[in-house]
């Protein structure tokens, strides 16, 4: 049995059609509201609806099961950012120590920062770290950062040409399509005959600056599009007039900080090269816009 966790998130959907497609079974999902799934997938999957952050539902989840995907929900409105992230993997952990869960492949994130303050990284790094506790062979997806973010400023980049973040624009970061984390985590996912646990970096076909990524786009879209580099507080406030807690908001610009400054780029061996280049990833959003 395969649990699959966030069913209707960006790579926990494509995690499911993947399996699906290769008729692997059986899979159970855990989702908050089944009705969020296809009836097709429905038909298909065994339906646990329950909250990621209750026992109850992770021990229901996950009884009985050999393998679990897991991957933790942002949590961009957290007052102790890092402390959510460390808090569920907690949770996580104790739950498949219980339920004897042999092997687990999770969403992490490229980059080594660390006692260095990195936000999402440094969070997805301290859940590595309690779920090695676990007791289960992991798997830890470390993919740069998703080309699907640009969709937070599709908007902008469409009507005034520009999108923006708090680090210079010549400096070049992994950068992956979500679509390629999932197929690798499907194919560790049906896969049964792995032991021991290890970090899997996914890094795209190559580093892309934020400036490179403008050019991607204004070849793509046929339309000038630039980056701007904001400075950190600029950056943060605008994240913060959006919702996020000034915890979540710092720990963005703390990540672009260690990105601009300390990141050295992870080794590109062949498992980390994934196929999927941002313009052939810009043509197919700009098809779904
Ligand atoms: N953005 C990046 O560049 C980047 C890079 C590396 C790693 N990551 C990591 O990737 C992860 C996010 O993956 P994603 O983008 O695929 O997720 P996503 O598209 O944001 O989807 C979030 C999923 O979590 C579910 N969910 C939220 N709260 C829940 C709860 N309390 N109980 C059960 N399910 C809940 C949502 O279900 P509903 O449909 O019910 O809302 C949805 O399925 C994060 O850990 C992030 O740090 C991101």
């Amino acid at each position: 049995m395969i649990v699959i966790t966030t069913p209707t998130g960006k790579i926990g959907a494509q995690v499911l059609r993947e399996l699906l497609a290769k008729d692997i079974s059986p899979l159970r999902v855990l989702v908050r509201d089944a009705r969020k799934l296809s009836e097709a997938v429905r038909a298909r999957v065994e339906t646990v609806e329950g909250d990621l952050h209750q026992p109850a539902s992770l021990s229901k989840a996950f009884g009985g099961a050999s393998t679990l995907f897991w991957c933790q929900p942002d949590c961009p409105d957290a007052p102790d950012y890092v402390g959510a992230y460390e808090a569920l993997a907690t949770t996580a952990r104790d739950a498949i120590r219980a339920s004897g869960v042999s092997r687990v492949v999770a969403i992490s994130a490229a980059g080594s920062p660390g006692n260095r303050p990195a936000g999402p990284i440094t969070a997805l790094h301290r859940m590595e770290a309690a779920l090695r506790e676990s007791g289960a062979a992991c798997r830890f997806l470390r993919g740069g950062s998703f080309y699907e973010n640009l969709l937070w400023q599709w908007e902008s980049i469409l009507h005034e040409g520009v999108f923006v973040y708090s680090m210079p624009g010549d400096t070049p970061t992994p950068q992956v399509a979500t679509k390629d984390i999932a197929a690798v985590a499907a194919r560790w996912l049906a896969d049964a005959d792995w032991v021991g646990s290890e970090a899997v970096s996914l890094l795209g076909p190559r580093d892309l600056s934020f400036n490179a990524v403008a050019t991607e786009l204004t070849q793509a879209l046929g339309r000038p599009v630039r980056y701007e580099a904001m400075s950190p507080h600029s950056y943060r406030d605008i994240l913060m007039s959006m919702g996020q807690s000034e915890d979540a908001a710092q720990g963005l610009v703390d990540m672009f900080e260690y990105l601009a400054v300390a990141y050295h780029p992870d080794e590109r061996d062949d498992r980390a090269l994934t196929p999927t280049t941002l313009a052939q990833w810009i043509q197919s959003a700009a098809r779904s816009a």
